[in-house]
């Protein structure tokens, strides 16, 4: 069996491995071998990852003598509903699911968020195993269990934290995707640089065309480095009452902006972060936690690799001007906002995140008025 990269996410005695390389697939019943109850798994996947690469899954699957049933769904954000829970635990239970049966998420964010709420829910929860097709999930939503559904009143806003039982990233497959989604997953990345390793953002900027280009060596390393971030976060407050918001720098902006665009491809997650970053590290500067030089490094960053920096790109797409109120008025609708009371992460320093609570209305409201001016 080829030696993988990996990484351990140290939760006691829900712990689990991530397995990181080029060709993990391929060989991807044998590492799953060991963590099964029987000799079956549910494959949740989406119509384009389940044509491009289920075949060598089941393959490897099957000389383990381990049998697959499988189930896709249309790729897209709408997959995460609650209607598709409904068709995805229908199909297990007629299949004959029970206690000892695993669930295999296979394919990007999506999928893994509504297949580990599956598995949460189905006879009052079962394991599961993330395969993530896509940068995005390989550095983030695949580790850490935050599972869920988007609801018509919000992203996210239903689900349980369920851990899985093993995760394999894949680099081959990232080979397959479109330029525009692996830009997008690498601006979880770069988050992960910016939090807490100053060395891996510098790292980046130095190789982030190699990455980008495929390389496998690179991408193998982008992912170890951000799992490695991720894992030791999620052991450190696995339930989000603190260290754990420090990976939504970037999102407060991002999903207000995100919800102006309208999850319809408009404006990727990755995207609106990326954005949500920039304005993140102006909100800093203008309050002199960092220097506008180091903003500006960031921003100089992304924008080098055509990645939007601006709320104005929205705008330009949406050929309107975006409304400061109604982006407020999204940012309250946050996670981490409690009792009216906005919490955004900030930078105190490139590679020095922390929680700012309270975020004072009128300053947060000017700033917003500048950034869509
Ligand atoms: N994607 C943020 C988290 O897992 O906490």
């Amino acid at each position: 069996m080829t030696a993988f990269d990996s990484l351990r996410v140290e939760l006691g005695t829900r712990s689990y491995n991530i397995i990181i390389g080029p060709g993990v697939i391929a060989e991807s019943g044998a590492q799953i071998a060991p963590v099964l109850r029987q000799d079956r798994v549910f494959v949740v996947t989406d119509e384009t990852v389940g044509a491009r690469h289920l075949a060598p899954l089941q393959d490897s699957l099957c000389a383990q003598g381990i049998a697959t049933q499988c189930l896709a769904l249309p790729p897209g954000e709408g997959t995460k509903s609650f209607a598709s829970l409904e068709k995805v635990i229908d199909w297990m239970l007629s299949c004959g699911v029970d206690r000892q049966s695993t669930v295999l998420a296979f394919g990007g964010g999506v999928i893994g968020d509504l297949a580990g709420f599956v598995a949460a829910s189905v006879l009052r929860g079962i394991d599961f195993i993330q395969i993530p097709t896509t940068l995005l999930a390989q550095v983030d939503s695949s580790v850490g269990g935050k599972t869920g559904l988007n609801t018509p009143r919000g992203k996210n806003l239903v689900g349980a934290f369920h851990q899985p039982r093993l995760v394999l990233a894949d680099t081959t497959v990232l080979q397959s995707l479109p330029r525009r989604q692996l830009l997008a997953g690498y601006v979880e990345v770069v988050k992960y640089g910016l939090i807490r390793d100053l060395e891996f953002f510098l790292w980046l900027e130095n190789n982030a065309d190699d990455l980008l280009n495929g390389e496998a060596k690179a991408l193998s390393r982008a992912i170890h480095d951000s799992c490695k971030t991720k894992a030791a976060i999620v052991a450190e407050d696995e339930r989000e009452h603190g260290t754990r918001a420090l990976l939504n720098l970037g999102h407060t902006f991002g999903h207000a902006l995100e919800a102006e665009a309208g999850y319809n491809g408009t404006l990727l997650h990755g995207e609106a972060v990326a954005i949500g970053i920039v304005m993140a590290l102006d909100f800093s500067a203008s309050r002199g936690q960092i220097s506008p030089q180091d903003a500006g490094r960031v921003r100089g960053h992304l924008d080098r690799l055509g990645l939007p920096t601006t709320p104005r790109f929205l705008a330009e797409k949406l050929s309107c001007s975006l409304n400061p109120v109604r982006l407020k008025a999204q940012m309250l609708r946050d996670k981490k906002t409690t009792d009216g009371q906005i919490a955004l992460v900030l930078l105190n320093a490139l590679g020095a995140a922390h929680l700012e609570h309270a975020v004072d209305h009128a300053e947060l409201t000017a700033f917003l008025h500048n950034a869509c001016a």
